[in-house]
Formats: C-alpha cells, structure tokens, sequence
C-alpha cells in the first residue's frame, strides 16, 4: 500500500481541484476500487450513476465500452478514460454493418445489444441490456423471438431462462469463456461445500453447473446477504479480491482469470488523466443520438 500513497494523495486532490468523479468497475484493482472510487459497482449501475453525478468530469476506470456509455449519457460532461487501449472482446466481435445485415435477415426482429459494444452497434439498436438486466429487458418486449448481440453464451443462458427464442451472434468475453464445466466439478471434488457463483457470460454448461449466476453486482449481492462459507466466483480476478476484502470471515477460492483490458487502469494512468485531462471521449453525434435511445430504453426497463 505505501508504493501507492502518493497516487491517492494526487488522486485525491486533483478530484477536487477538477471537480472530478471517478466511477470504477467491480474488475478494478482493489487499489482503485476501495481507494480512489467514489461509485463502484457493475455495467448497470455505472451507466445509472453516471445518470446522476453532479461533477464537470468523469473518470471511467473501467474498459472503453463503459466510458462511451458513461459520455452517451453525460454528453456536457467532460469523460475521460485513463488508457484508450482498454478495449473488450466482445466490444470487438462486432460492427454496425453485421447488425444491419441480420435486421435484413430476419425483417421485424427487434435487436438487443449488449451495453458490451461500441456506441456505434448501439446505435443500430432498438434497445441495450447489461447481464443485470438481460432477462427484463428481454421480457419487456413481450415478443417471442429477439436478436441478442454479441455475446452467444449471455444470449444462450437468458434463452435458457427466459424461454424466448434468441438469434445469437459469435461473441465471446475472452475471460469467461475459459471456465469449463469439468472446473466446476473439480472445484466441488476439491472443496466441499463450496457455493459456485458464475457470470453469464461464461458457457452454459458452467452455468448449468453453478449455484448461481448473475452480474458482478448480482453476484456481490449474493454473497452480502447468504454469507456463504466458502465461494467461488467464476469471473475476473479483481471481483474476488473486492468482495473478500470486505468479508474477511469467508473463505473465497480463487481460480480466475484476469480481463487485461481492465487491468489498463492503474492508479498512475488515473492520475495522469486528471492531470492532463486526457484522454477525452468523443462520440460522433450521428452516432450518439440513437446510441443514446438504445441506452435510455434500457434504463427505463424496470
Ligand atoms: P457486469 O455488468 O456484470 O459488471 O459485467 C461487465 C463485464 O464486462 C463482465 O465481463
Ligand atoms: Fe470484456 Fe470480458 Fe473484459 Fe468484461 S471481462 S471487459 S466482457 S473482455
């Protein structure tokens, strides 16, 4: 912790000094998220926060995704995100022209897109949903069949859960796709008892396997009010780290695996956003005005 006083100090004045808020990821270093952050939490409650921050300046210690949602919603706010390079794989497994494609392949589908895309995808959607609140959204439309991008396994589980047919695409987080169901039988070989949490965006067989599955914030949840002995939560690494630091009586098993575009945001790179105001995000207001109602209609779902 002392290699890190200086930066929350600078950190900590140049808040000040630029009237500036930083929203940080449940995946942040726990650095970060306990020390410098003064809203943390999952997809959903970023994009709902941002809603309502009373600062001339954001900073978004979270992947690029999550800025642009943060700048959609704030757009006389100045949004900074401490390293332009903290991209997403399923941000990239898709473009605008493969969304307009699959609206011509299958005419009156409505389209659903995860908030894990460029403003520009959002753009050519009828509405977002975030792992909080796929199900709802999904269920909002009170159709039998959506188009749900990027990510096939998050489609595939609220499918599953849901029963309303789903038009999937390829997407994958690189992260979660490495979590197997054969782990999780290791996992309650090695550790009896063990309650196994996972994110949706892991394959359905993990899922199926799990106690439960739910968003990082749903997952948080889970352990404040059941407590569990020992847990396990499939997902990123910082996500363990976080929520153990606040029950240390549990004991929290750790494989994980680490998300390296999250892991771009570090104190030094926040500190040098602030200090030099960089690095800014701009959204083409083309882009942004039917981006901005993909997101909106998201938020007014219940
Ligand atoms: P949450 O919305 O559950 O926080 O997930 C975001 C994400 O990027 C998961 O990999
Ligand atoms: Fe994207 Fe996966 Fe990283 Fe989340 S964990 S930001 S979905 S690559």
């Amino acid at each position: 912790w002392p290699v890190y006083a200086q930066d929350i100090d600078a950190i900590m004045t140049l808040k000040r000094t630029r009237n500036a808020v930083i929203l940080a990821h449940n995946y942040q270093t726990p650095e970060i998220f306990h020390c410098v952050a003064d809203l943390v939490g999952d997809s959903l409650a970023l994009a709902r926060e941002a809603m309502k921050v009373d600062a001339d300046v954001i900073v978004l210690a979270g992947v690029h995704f999550m800025a642009e949602t943060a700048k959609l919603l704030n757009p006389d706010k100045t949004v900074l995100i401490p390293d332009l390079g903290a991209g997403c794989s399923l941000a990239e497994s898709i473009r605008p022209e493969d969304v307009r494609l699959l609206r011509q392949a299958y005419p009156g589908v409505p389209v659903v897109t995860y908030v894990n895309t460029s403003a520009a995808v959002k753009a050519e959607s009828d509405i977002c949903c975030t792992s909080g609140n796929a199900r709802a959204v999904i269920e909002s439309l009170g159709v039998e069949q959506v188009i749900m991008l990027p990510d096939e396994y998050l489609a595939r589980n609220v499918a599953a859960d849901t029963g309303v047919k789903v038009i999937a695409w390829s997407g994958h987080c690189e992260v979660h796709e490495l979590f197997t169901a054969a782990e999780v039988r290791e996992l309650r070989e090695d550790y009896p008892g063990v309650v196994i949490l996972a994110h949706p965006e892991c394959p359905p067989e993990v899922v199926a396997e799990a106690d439960f599955a739910g968003s990082t914030a749903a997952m948080s949840a889970y352990v404040a009010h059941n407590r569990p002995s020992r847990v396990v939560l499939l997902t990123e690494c910082s996500m363990s780290d976080n929520v153990a630091i606040q029950y240390p009586e549990l004991e929290f098993v750790r494989p994980c695996n680490l998300c390296p575009h999250m892991k771009k945001i570090t104190l030094r790179n926040i500190r040098r956003a602030l200090e030099t105001m960089r690095n800014e995000v701009e959204i083409d207001p083309a882009v942004a005005a039917p981006a901005r109602r993909a997101v909106e209609r998201m938020l007014a779902v219940k």
